[in-house]
């Protein structure tokens, strides 16, 4: 064996939730850059298929083991099985709606599932994580741009969940100096890759602005209800930061290479700086596809708030990340992706 091989840093890594949709988007460029991908997944809210859809793309197989974060022998074993360099927690569940009417299965599975992985990722001396967080830990009533030292107070159980991660995650780098955490809050992630054989593929009727638009644009929903066009917006619908799902993969490579000489935790935005109202991204949308689609204005979504969108110059300084890809890219991406990638949900 080369003796530099036998000294080199492991580069294999635990990639929970690696067959969702911004999970499956990273492992591609994990795989790309020349990781060892092993994926974890219980197929939740997923299939085996995009495990196939990523070796397509990427050229190279991740391994795959179908099975849950809170399963600490099954961790503890992977663990022992291969040297593991870091893990990519992304595994979580993800629908402010059903944390409302579900709170305990919320903090079970993203609070309960990361301490399960924090104690055996210790167990197994393994202390590089880089965590999926949101944009939803921040307190509604700050006005944009929010910067992570904005006030933290989530509105629902799901940021909650997110938050109360974030808090453990913080002690427990304060405890042990190898421990080195990135928690990565992303803003909107939208859009898909770009070959169209990677996407979001949301159960039931989407929650989110771009998947359901994909779905009125084909055909499936017969109009897209813009929730209140009376916010204090310039066009009165809501703003948001909306962030090519690429992008966001590609901040997780520099999130790892940052946690290389940067231990102890630190939170970082993912988002593009940038808000488009509800009406920029559905124009937007139509531009790509050519043509108008069928949509009417109806009251405010509770809960909703009336614009968000990131701060960024802590990714920029500290990760030398910022993202590339526009609206239209997002656009079109998704859009090709539902004509052309994505499977009905059986
Ligand atoms: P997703 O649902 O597509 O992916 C999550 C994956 O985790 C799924 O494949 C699911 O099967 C799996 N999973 C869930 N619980 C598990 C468990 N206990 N053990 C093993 N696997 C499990 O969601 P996504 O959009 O890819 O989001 C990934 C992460 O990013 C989540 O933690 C989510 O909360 C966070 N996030 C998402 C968004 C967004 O808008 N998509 C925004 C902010 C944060
Ligand atoms: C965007 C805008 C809606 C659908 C949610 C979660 C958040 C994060 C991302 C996980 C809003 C409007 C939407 C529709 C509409 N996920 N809209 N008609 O609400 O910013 O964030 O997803 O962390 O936690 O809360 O995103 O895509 O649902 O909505 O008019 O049919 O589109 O009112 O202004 P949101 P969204």
């Amino acid at each position: 064996m080369n003796p530099q091989e036998s000294t080199r840093p492991p580069r294999r890594v635990l990639v929970t939730g690696g067959a969702g949709f911004i999970g499956s988007h990273t492992s591609v460029l994990l795989l790309e850059a020349g990781y060892d991908v092993l994926i974890l997944d219980n197929l939740s809210n997923s299939t085996v298929e995009v495990v196939a859809a990523i070796e397509r793309v990427a050229g190279r197989r991740p391994d795959f083991v179908c099975g849950d974060v809170r399963d600490g022998a099954l961790l503890a074993r992977l663990f022992a099985r291969s040297a593991i360099a870091a893990v990519f927690h992304f595994a979580g569940l993800k629908s402010v709606a059903e944390s409302l009417a579900a709170p305990l299965d919320y903090y079970a599975n993203n609070v309960g599932g990361t301490i399960v992985l924090c104690r055996e990722m210790a167990e197994a001396s393994l202390h590089t994580l880089v965590f999926s967080s949101s944009a939803t830990v921040y307190s509604a009533s700050h006005a944009p741009p929010l910067s992570e030292s904005s006030p933290l107070d989530p509105a629902q159980p799901y940021g909650r969940s997110k938050l109360m991660i974030e808090t453990l995650l913080g002690d427990l780098a304060a405890t042990d100096p190898r421990w080195a955490i990135a928690s990565l809050r992303y803003f909107n992630p939208a859009g898909a890759h770009e070959t169209g054989a990677l996407g979001e593929r949301p159960k039931g009727i989407p929650n989110n602005l771009m998947p359901y638009l994909c779905q009125v644009a084909c055909g499936e929903r017969p109009e897209l209800i813009v929730h209140g066009n009376d916010y204090p917006t310039p066009d009165g619908t809501g703003i948001r930061d909306y962030i090519h799902v690429m992008d966001l993969a590609q901040g997780h490579l520099a999130a790892l290479d940052y946690l290389e000489t940067h231990p102890g935790f630190i939170a970082i935005n993912l988002g593009t700086g940038r808000g488009y109202s509800v009406l920029d991204l559905v124009e937007a949308f139509e531009r790509v596809i050519g043509r108008t689609l069928p949509r009417r204005i109806g009251p405010r979504r509770p809960g909703d708030i009336a614009a968000s969108w990131a701060a960024v110059d802590r990714a920029r300084e500290l990760l030398g990340w910022q993202s590339e890809r526009g609206l239209e890219a997002i656009c079109r991406d998704a859009w090709r992706w539902t004509c052309t990638g994505c499977p009905p949900r059986s």
